[in-house]
């Protein structure tokens, strides 16, 4: 069903004794955050395995950084937005709720989201390519290109790469969220990556409701409860209100 009439889902997250959120770019396009596909997306005018894979860090690790250290300042001037918000005030109210998120920009720890289980990492730590140790660092723009750590070894950014695995356990502590809760919220992804994508399924089959906020049809429109269609940052407080 595809609606803009909010009574239904309202009714099933009051009812909920808990709420699981999937969220991706989208929740950040109000906040002025591109997209990766879409209209205005990054997909259009980079091609990922160029920036956003371990053999493009490999070739050029300063260029890759160029793109994070860019994406680090527009997310360093952005703000969170009203759907961020609403997501905070909706894990006060729930005893059991999770925030499963694709996106690396931190603007839910900026809200003030607690629970965030963050499966592609975050861009504001590093991660050292030589001894593995991983700090939160912050400065923007970076000092020098790429950083490295202490012990000399080049650090690349904190996050989940295309062709890389998840962060161990996190996949498997993504489904136990979404299983321990009745409703699942999908809000601005357009649900093309995976595993990610896949708790949307997993959670049909765990015989939750599944809602979707976006402002366009995507690939699993048909198969939720209710799609509502319109930005995240207009559509979530009043769902939530
Ligand atoms: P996408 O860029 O694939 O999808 C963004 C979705 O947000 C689209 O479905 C848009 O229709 C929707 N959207 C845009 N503005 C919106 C708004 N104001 N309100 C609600 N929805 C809106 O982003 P993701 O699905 O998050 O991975 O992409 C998943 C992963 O692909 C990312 O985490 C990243 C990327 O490559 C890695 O870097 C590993």
């Amino acid at each position: 069903m595809s609606v803009l009439d909010l009574t239904q889902p309202r009714a099933w997250i009051a009812e909920a004794t808990g709420v699981a959120v999937l969220t991706g770019a989208g929740i950040s396009a109000e906040s002025g955050i591109p997209t990766f596909r879409g209209p205005g997306g990054l997909w259009n005018n980079y091609k990922p395995e160029d920036l956003a894979s371990p053999e493009a860090f490999v070739r050029d690790p300063r260029l890759v950084w160029e793109w994070y250290n860019w994406r680090r300042e527009l997310v360093s001037k952005a703000s969170p937005n009203a759907a961020h918000d609403a997501l905070v005030k909706l894990e006060i109210k729930k005893r059991i709720y999770t925030l499963i998120t694709q996106n690396v920009d931190g603007l839910h720890d900026r809200a003030g989201s607690g629970k965030i289980l963050r499966l592609h990492g975050d861009i504001w730590r590093l991660r050292c390519t030589a001894c593995g140790a991983n700090w939160p660092d912050r400065p923007v723009p970076l000092p020098k290109l790429p950083p490295h750590c202490q012990c000399g070894g080049v650090a690349r950014p904190n996050v989940v790469w295309f062709g890389e695995p998840l962060p161990d356990g996190m996949m498997k502590e993504a489904e136990h969220a979404v299983e321990s809760a009745p409703v699942l919220l999908v809000i601005g992804t357009s649900a093309n990556v995976y595993p990610a994508a896949s708790l949307i399924p997993f959670a049909k089959q765990s015989g939750a409701k599944v809602i979707e906020i976006n402002t366009d049809d995507t690939a699993y429109t048909d198969h939720v409860d209710c799609a509502l269609r319109g930005p995240a940052g207009e559509l979530l407080p009043a769902l939530l209100a």
